[in-house]
């Protein structure tokens, strides 16, 4: 797409929104009717994806704008129930681009495959055979999965891992490149088949044979530099705000009580992209906080400094997710989000996922080293509370001002304030 910034958005009607992003990302006739179709996942697709499946359960679909991404245009499908999830990462990716945007980059697609071997009678022995049959064992696993098995560096590893009760577990790593896949059925299929051949050279009796979220050799990144200029907000300058700025990432470095609240900011734009593309979320969450704790203690997943007047920023973090698979192919908003997104592979999904992750730490840390995120937070909320309490239409919206002018954003005020509205129409 030429830009990703389509002026007002928020303002349109979702009739609107929907013909401005027609238009601008030149949808065919049929990805409109996706986007229109008032069914977003018909019930013989729910069928087949779960099992005692007895309905569907809908959420938001948005697009967060802005997002230039290794200098192309991004719009950034997101599926998510926070009010300020999209509006946040929207406004940070326009920050952004007063220095250019993200950069961003992914691994190649290796994802880790684990065999546990227990009762291993000599656990050094073992390690020494396992390393003589190496060339054996690739062999046996190409075979079961062509193609899979990544050339070159360490493919395969042994590590010793001492369980609680004392015993060295023998564990054994297989490196698979999944390509465009998440990967989890190869590998785990993979796993399964080789551990009989493992166990055979170890000794000892195999346990469990699964992938690890830990996807350390699957890693995506991302980096901002903006100006202090494009920083300035809430009557202070963007020097200021970049130093404040700072001292809150310096927080959550430090502090694993303030890392979780900063990382789950910086989940809040990857999740709403994984749900929307169809990804695991979970798989991701997992390895997002495994990877926080890699020094030891849980600590920040972005790290942000200061040079020669910009804030300059980055991430790293553990990026399994796939663009293809049976989901893209049956599920009709799955297949719409991809097209948005406009990605040609898994690994750059995953760098765009970084940016998005990136992009959301950016917009929180703005907010709140400035003004806080409860005044934007409940000009959002008050929407939500105004329809709870029955409003509809102009009404809603009236009520809504009410409601952010009495500085009270709840359910039983604006049941007050309405029944007052109705009575005087
Ligand atoms: C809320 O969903 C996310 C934040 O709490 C993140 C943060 O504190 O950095 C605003």
């Amino acid at each position: 797409m030429s830009s990703s910034r389509i002026a007002a958005f928020y303002r349109l009607t979702v009739a609107e929104r929907r013909r401005k992003l027609a238009e601008a990302l030149d949808l065919s006739h049929a990805e409109v009717e996706a986007l229109e179709a008032a069914d977003a996942l018909p019930l013989d697709v729910a069928d087949i994806m779960v099992e005692n499946a007895v309905t569907t359960f809908a959420l938001p679909f948005g697009v967060a704008l802005n997002f230039q991404v290794n200098g192309r245009d991004h719009v950034i499908p997101m599926v998510v129930e926070e009010p300020s999830v999209i509006a946040a990462a929207s406004n940070a990716a326009l920050v952004a681009r007063a220095g250019g945007g993200f950069a961003a980059e992914a691994d190649p697609g290796a994802m880790i495959g684990q065999i546990q071997l227990v009762d291993v009678p000599d656990p050094g022995a073992a390690v020494e055979r396992l390393g003589a049959a190496r060339a054996r064992i690739l062999a046996a696993a190409e075979e079961l999965t062509p193609g899979l098995c990544r050339r070159g560096a360490g493919p395969l590893e042994v590590r010793l891992v001492r369980s609680a009760r004392g015993e060295t577990m023998v564990v054994v790593h297989l490196l698979l490149d999944t390509g465009d896949a998440m990967g989890a059925n190869a590998v785990n299929s993979l796993v399964e088949a080789l551990a009989p051949m493992v166990e055979e050279i170890a000794g000892g009796t195999t346990c469990l044979r699964i992938l690890s979220n830990l996807a350390d050799r699957r890693l995506a990144r991302a980096a901002v530099r903006i100006p202090f200029a494009a920083l300035a907000r809430h009557g202070m300058d963007g020097a200021q705000v970049a130093e404040r700025m700072l001292y809150a990432y310096e927080f959550a470095a430090a502090d694993p009580y303030r890392a979780a609240t900063h990382n789950k900011g910086i989940m809040n734009g990857i999740d709403a992209l994984a749900v929307a593309t169809g990804n695991d979320w979970r798989a991701i969450e997992a390895g997002a906080h495994a990877y926080a704790s890699r020094a030891g203690s849980y600590g920040s997943l972005t790290t942000w400094g200061i040079e020669n007047g910009n804030l300059v920023g980055s991430i790293e973090l553990p990026m399994a997710v796939s663009t293809v698979g049976p989901l893209v192919q049956s599920h009709p908003r799955v297949r719409l989000a991809l097209r948005l997104l406009g990605v040609a592979s898994a690994r750059e999904l995953a760098g765009i996922m970084a940016a998005v992750g990136l992009a959301s730490n950016l917009g929180a840390m703005r907010a709140l080293a400035t003004e806080g995120i409860q005044k934007g937070h409940m000009a959002l909320h008050a929407r939500a509370v105004s329809h709870a309490a029955g409003a509809r239409g102009e009404e809603a919206e009236e009520l809504r001002r009410r409601l952010l002018a009495a500085g009270e954003v709840k359910i039983d005020r604006a049941r007050e304030l309405l029944r007052a509205l109705e009575s005087r129409s």
